[in-house]
């Protein structure tokens, strides 16, 4: 009884976020038109089928994600996880900082960063406003933002999403199981504001957790984040994810989401690269990006329509990469991949 109320109230939660979504994209796209048509993306029409395929997948996302909770590969209350009050109090924000996205788009001003940041710490392609968003990933107020707009991008599911790493990830933990769970070190790549590392924090409460990310503001929110958990102590390090400052061999597993759709080409195989590198061998690297047209090409109009509206700009470009060769070309083998609603989830092992 008690399960099917949980479950029951799971679904409400995640209907409601659903149609939250909706509405604040349907009402903003209404207000762009009006009051910023010259910056309106031509975006393509969405056929009624591809429409009705996305709520079906969407649903089979949050029954699995259900059933994988009830099977304690994490906890049920990560289902309801969520800084609410903090969100509602930030909503008024995203409205607020619309009008600076709609002018960036129209003017296609794509480096309008804040004023103090060096240039020289960061690589070429990260100095952007990725999804038009005011200061990139370089400031405190972008931070504080972020998760908020994401929730709303995906209707709320992409904590949902994330959590599709944590099977394959507990699955091949078990190479390592006469160890101590606490002698188990996971590094997060591109941990952003930390929604993952929380995700996996869920999984595998004894484990040594480790996120990188190159925006100190991120890291700040997830610190800020993350302390709220009982006992947490954030290991949390700046970096950029094609060179990392550790040593080789001393992770057993290492995720990386939402990051790869962000770097060009050759960012994405030294990405993989080093992944490699830090494995200890045995240990697994679990990849969560957008799904790509070769397994998704039901999907197609969503992808393109996300570029033109976002500015992504080395989107295309991955939604036509083979991951499943840069791995192996990394020294990766068990490369495994599958797709969840919007997400493709890579596994794949450093032989031993
Ligand atoms: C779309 S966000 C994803 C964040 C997080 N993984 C999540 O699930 O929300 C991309 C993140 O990648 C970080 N990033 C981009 N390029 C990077 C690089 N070369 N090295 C490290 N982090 C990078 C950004 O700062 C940002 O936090």
């Amino acid at each position: 009884m008690a399960e099917t109320l949980t479950k029951l109230a799971y679904q409400t939660l995640q209907q409601g976020k659903g149609l939250m979504g909706l509405a604040h994209k349907e009402i903003s796209t209404r207000l762009m038109t009006l009051l910023a048509p010259d910056g309106s993306p031509r975006t393509e029409p969405v056929p009624p089928q591809m429409l009705a395929e996305l709520r079906r997948s969407m649903d089979r996302l949050i029954e699995l994600d259900w059933q994988e909770a009830e099977a304690d590969l994490y906890p049920t209350a990560l289902l309801f996880d969520a800084p609410w009050l903090d969100w509602a109090a930030r909503y008024p924000l995203v409205w607020l900082d619309m009008p600076a996205t709609w002018n960036r788009r129209r003017e296609r001003n794509v480096r309008d960063l804040p004023r103090d940041v060096s240039p020289d710490a960061y690589p070429d392609y990260y100095l952007q406003n990725f999804h038009h968003q005011t200061d990139g990933y370089l400031s405190d107020h972008s931070a504080s933002l972020y998760d908020l707009q994401v929730e709303i991008l995906f209707n709320g599911t992409a904590d949902p999403m994330r959590r599709r790493i944590i099977k394959p990830l507990r699955q091949a933990l078990q190479t390592f199981a006469e160890r101590p769970a606490s002698a188990i070190r996971v590094l997060d790549v591109a941990t952003g504001t930390g929604r993952t590392l929380r995700q996996l924090r869920g999984a595998l409460p004894q484990a040594q957790l480790v996120g990188l990310d190159l925006s100190r503001a991120y890291l700040r929110q997830a610190n800020r984040w993350l302390s709220q958990l009982p006992g947490e102590l954030p290991q949390l390090v700046q970096g950029n994810a094609e060179a990392m400052p550790f040593a080789d061999g001393c992770f057993q597993a290492i995720s990386c989401v939402f990051l790869l759709h962000e770097l060009p080409a050759q960012a994405r195989q030294h990405m993989i690269d080093e992944a490699f590198r830090l494995l200890e061998p045995g240990g697994v690297l679990l990849l969560a990006d957008s799904v790509q047209l070769e397994d998704s090409p039901e999907f197609r109009v969503a992808m393109e329509n996300f570029r033109r509206v976002f500015h992504e700009p080395y989107y295309r470009d991955y939604i036509g990469d083979r991951i499943d060769e840069r791995l192996q070309t990394a020294g990766f083998e068990a490369v495994t991949a599958e797709s969840h609603f919007m997400t493709r989830i890579w596994s794949a092992r450093k032989p031993r």
